[in-house]
């Protein structure tokens, strides 16, 4: 009974975000799952098309806004969200 009800509350605060963020695999994912989601969510990144000089921008914003990343993972980033979320991604890759 408990985990059904766990599993119930789950889906329906999940059905109330628009549905979890499922990331396209990558050497990134991982680190993004980790450290991004602490100040916002996900969708906030998955809903933006950009190319690799805005994410290299907004990266470097978000160091200025508190987040601790390496240079090489930051690397990584920029390059993962530019391959999956770049400005020619449409919005099929977006997972909403
Ligand atoms: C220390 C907190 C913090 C961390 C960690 C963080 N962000 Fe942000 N991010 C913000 C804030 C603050 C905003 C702007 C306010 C808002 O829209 O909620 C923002 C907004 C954004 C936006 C929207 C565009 C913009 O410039 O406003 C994107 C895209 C973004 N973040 C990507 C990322 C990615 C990718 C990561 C992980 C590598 C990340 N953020 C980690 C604080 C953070």
């Amino acid at each position: 009974m408990c985990f059904l009800f766990v599993m119930w509350m789950t889906a329906s605060s999940a059905r109330a975000a628009g549905g979890p963020v499922i990331l396209p695999p990558g050497p990134a994912k991982t680190t993004i799952e980790a450290k991004c989601k602490q100040c916002h969510d996900l969708k906030k990144i998955v809903t933006q098309h950009q190319d690799a000089k805005w994410w290299a921008n907004t990266l470097d914003k978000m160091v200025e806004r508190g987040l601790e990343i390496e240079p090489e993972d930051q690397a990584r980033v920029v390059k993962y969200l530019s391959k999956n979320f770049g400005p020619s991604s449409g919005s099929k890759k977006a997972t909403h």
